[in-house]
């Protein structure tokens, strides 16, 4: 048997965790041979919550769970952490965007950072799901000085795989058959979700969609607003077992490596490729490898295109201006 692997979950008593923890424990994310601690963390005042959600995690009886702690402390649910996600966070309501969050959420993710630093085990994997995604991994990282950069990720996967079932649904393919879909930026509504390089078996995705309109007019804003149409779907409440899912599935392919010949996209520190400037949490197709990633670089990429990418770039500045005064 495995030695158990020590997940911590912030936000752990709310609606994405409700439809990940039990996931997890069923050995969904990390193997049915692969035991798991979970280290959950929720505030203060969530803590009454926790009796049910543990209740129904013993009842379950997953042969995978090893251990379950619950705490309003970040170091005690981080303390020898080797994967830690960090969901907790409020959301956006209806007519917000996610960057309205920052005020409300940056203090989290200066928190988390500091806890990482002191308490997770030093090649710990943490994927910041709370939005903004790009800018508090940004700030997470800045709060955790003694921790690798390239241990933390920010979630583009929930739009990575919108991309691909559009496309699914467009062309009348499985998703599975789809490959090298990218979506560029920042997980918000100027991210540039761009198939120009995505393929079914031997033929480019572009070549198969006889109207190229769609892409423009359908495709690019469908992918971008879909978080908004969510929440106006749910009447308020944002995505959760879809946002659950791409959890799952972004750290599966960290951990275990991409499939062959395909990429995924992940918001990770920038390397200076395709004109992003180092350091911004920026979304790049990846590869992974042995538990690391790596962009995929030198992808042809056309004026407009690029043009696109600069525009999620200078979001990202613009939230990173925003949140300055708190990094000092
Ligand atoms: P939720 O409101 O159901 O749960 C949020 C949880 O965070 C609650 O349990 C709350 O108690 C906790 N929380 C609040 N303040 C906290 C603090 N200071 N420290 C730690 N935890 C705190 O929300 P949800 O639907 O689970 O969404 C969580 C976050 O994930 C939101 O920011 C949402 O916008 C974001 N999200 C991101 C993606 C993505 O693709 N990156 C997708 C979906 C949702
Ligand atoms: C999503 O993309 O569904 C989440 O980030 C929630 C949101 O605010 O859109």
């Amino acid at each position: 048997m495995k030695s158990p692997i020590r997940i911590a979950v912030t936000g752990a008593t709310g609606q994405i965790c409700y439809n990940l923890l039990y996931r997890i424990a069923a050995g969904e994310m990390l193997g049915k041979d692969q035991p798991v601690i979970l280290q959950l963390h929720d505030i203060t005042e969530a803590q009454p919550l926790f009796d049910g959600i543990v209740m129904e995690l013993y009842d379950c009886a997953f042969p995978l769970l090893s251990g379950i702690i619950t705490t309003d402390n970040p170091e005690v649910a981080f303390n020898n952490a080797d994967i830690v996600l960090l969901v907790g966070a409020r959301p956006r309501g209806e007519n917000m965007e996610r960057k309205d969050l920052l005020a409300a959420n940056s203090p989290i993710f200066i928190q988390n950072g500091r806890a990482l630093n002191t308490a997770a085990k030093r090649n710990v994997k943490v994927l910041v799901v709370g939005n903004p995604a790009n800018t508090n991994a940004y700030i997470t990282i800045k709060n955790a000085p003694d921790l690798d950069p390239s241990n933390f990720s920010a979630m583009l996967r929930l739009d990575h795989n919108r991309a691909l079932s559009q496309v699914a649904l467009k062309l009348h393919v499985p998703v599975s058959d789809i490959k090298r879909m990218i979506v560029w930026g920042n997980h918000s509504n100027t991210q540039f979700p761009d198939l120009s390089h995505a393929t079914v078996g031997n033929n480019s995705v572009s070549s198969l969609i006889t109207d190229p309109a769609w892409i423009e007019n359908y495709f690019i804003p469908v992918v971008q607003k879909r978080g908004t149409a969510i929440i106006e779907a749910r009447r308020g409440k944002s995505s959760a077992a879809s946002a659950a899912n791409a959890i799952i599935n972004h750290m599966q392919d960290w951990i275990f490596g991409t499939r062959e010949g395909d990429w995924v996209s992940m918001g990770v520190p920038s390397n200076g490729s395709y004109d992003i400037p180092r350091g911004v949490i920026y979304s790049f197709p990846v590869t992974c490898q042995n538990g690391q990633y790596k962009i995929v670089e030198g992808l042809e990429i056309s004026p407009s295109d690029r043009e696109k990418m600069q525009k999620s770039y200078q979001e990202l500045v613009t939230e990173q201006e925003a949140i300055k005064h708190l990094l000092a």
